[in-house]
């Protein structure tokens, strides 16, 4: 059976997906983002999936769609943030290489703070996110085999600390 050769866990707007790329591209091999891969098998986006069929209609088809790519991608895979909520997909990740990539809720704030697209963050964003920090952090650590941290790091110098703690 095929593993990724890395996933990246952390919270939305970390980088995951950009760090992700530039990963894929120094190892050579593809990447995968369970959040385009829900976006592309549903034909709408995930805002849309949110305000018409809830939360829990997200985490069921996000749930499906990252063990579909844990059994099928052999590169660099990006959870969406809250895909770690799941007790399965927790079990899943062990025994993978996983990395959390970390920031801390200011900076969390300056990244992310005005984009209404995330539906997480919609009404009072420095409260939400210290809200899901906490709700989140040892989650991401339970499932993480290497933590690195991103607050005032370019995504290329990100992508080299990943390879680094590898
Ligand atoms: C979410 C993170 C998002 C996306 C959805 C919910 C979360 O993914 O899956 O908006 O619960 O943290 P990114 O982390 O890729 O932005």
């Amino acid at each position: 059976m095929s593993a990724p050769l890395i996933v990246l866990v952390g919270p939305m707007g970390v980088g995951k997906s950009t760090v992700g790329r530039i990963l894929a591209e120094r190892l050579g091999t593809g990447f995968r983002d369970t959040d385009d891969d829900v976006v592309a098998a549903e034909g709408r986006s995930i805002s849309d999936i949110f305000v018409e069929d809830g939360e829990p209609a997200f985490r069921a088809l996000e749930k499906q769609a990252v063990r579909a790519a844990v059994a099928e991608h052999e590169g660099v895979l990006a959870l969406g943030g809250g895909a770690v909520l799941d007790p399965g997909t927790r079990r899943l990740l062990s025994g993978l290489r996983v990395v959390y990539l970390s920031m801390d809720v200011d900076e969390a704030v300056k990244r992310t703070g005005l984009n209404a697209a995330r539906p997480l963050l919609a009404v009072n964003p420095r409260k939400q996110w210290r809200e899901l920090m906490e709700a989140r952090r040892h989650l991401y650590e339970e499932v993480a085999t290497a933590v690195v941290p991103t607050d005032g790091r370019t995504p290329d110098e990100v992508a080299q600390a990943v390879l680094h703690a590898l």
